[in-house]
């Protein structure tokens, strides 16, 4: 019943985590095609793109630094001259690094805040002008709980993710009238390599889990689900909704 079919859609971060079972699944679920974004590993983009092709969807691999809004731009053109259209966008990527705030360094902050929120408003760009151009659209922004409620000596990431959420927001009634549904998934911790440090000491990890109302980390693919949702044609009537996908942890909206 959830299909994708004859979609065309862009995942940033795709080659591993959330993004790559994002692409996984939306090609599994039918998507024509899929552009499947990397920055640096190569290989793991290449494994989602082989089983992205083994589930019949078309793959155009691209590497760009989502931080910078030219390279977005010139990869949301490159997906555009292959496919034609774009369909969804999934703005996925990003980076969580630690830092004290009295010790944070002005690049500290600027990687973080480029490459999480900056990336996000280059991405809505380019991909909003196509939209428009071609009447409608779905973007689905990753944002996180720590955007809802901070994040002790990752302010700069929290700060990241709640422009996220206010950016999701305010494009949500910017473009609802031009056919373009705007929502972010926020997830709290997950099992990728993002949080693999702290979540692989044992202490560590059940320490966090006690405080997770379903007892669990969530996987990857607990967040691509609701992704596919607000892809699909079944979230019809939802623009400007920040869902939150996080085994219960943090209960708010
Ligand atoms: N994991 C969690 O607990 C958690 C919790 C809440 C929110 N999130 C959010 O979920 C999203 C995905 O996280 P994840 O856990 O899947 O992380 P991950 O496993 O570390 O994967 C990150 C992805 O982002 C890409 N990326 C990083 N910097 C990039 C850049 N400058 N340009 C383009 N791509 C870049 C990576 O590409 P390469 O492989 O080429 O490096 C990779 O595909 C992030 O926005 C994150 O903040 C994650």
């Amino acid at each position: 019943m959830i299909s994708l079919n004859g979609k065309v859609a862009l995942i940033t971060g795709a080659s591993r985590g959330i993004g790559a079972a994002t692409a996984r699944l939306f090609a599994n679920a039918g998507a024509r095609a899929i552009v499947i974004n990397y920055h640096s590993n190569r290989a793991a983009a290449d494994a989602v793109r082989d089983d992205c092709v083994a589930a019949g969807a078309d793959v155009l691999t691209v590497r760009a630094d989502v931080g910078r809004a030219s390279s977005v731009r010139s990869m949301v053109g490159k997906a555009v001259e292959r496919f034609g259209r774009l369909d969804i966008v999934v703005a996925n990527a990003g980076i969580w690094k630690g830092a004290a705030i009295e010790e944070m360094t002005e690049a500290e902050w600027d990687e973080t805040i480029d490459t999480n929120l900056k990336s996000v408003y280059a991405t809505c760009s380019a991909a909003a002008a196509q939209m428009i151009a071609q009447g409608g659209g779905r973007i689905i922004t990753v944002s996180s709980t720590a955007g809802q409620r901070g994040e002790a000596f990752h302010s700069h990431y929290a700060a990241s993710k709640g422009g996220i959420i206010s950016l999701t927001k305010a494009l949500a009634s910017e473009l609802g009238p031009k056919g373009i549904f705007v929502n972010s998934v926020a997830p709290g911790w997950v099992d990728t390599e993002m949080s693999a440090e702290a979540l692989t000491n044992r202490a560590e990890r059940k320490k966090i889990v006690s405080l997770i109302p379903l007892q669990r980390v969530a996987t990857a693919e607990d967040v691509a689900g609701p992704i596919l949702f607000l892809a699909s044609d079944l979230s019809n009537g939802i623009t400007g909704e920040i869902l939150n996908v996080n085994c219960g942890s943090v209960l708010c909206g």
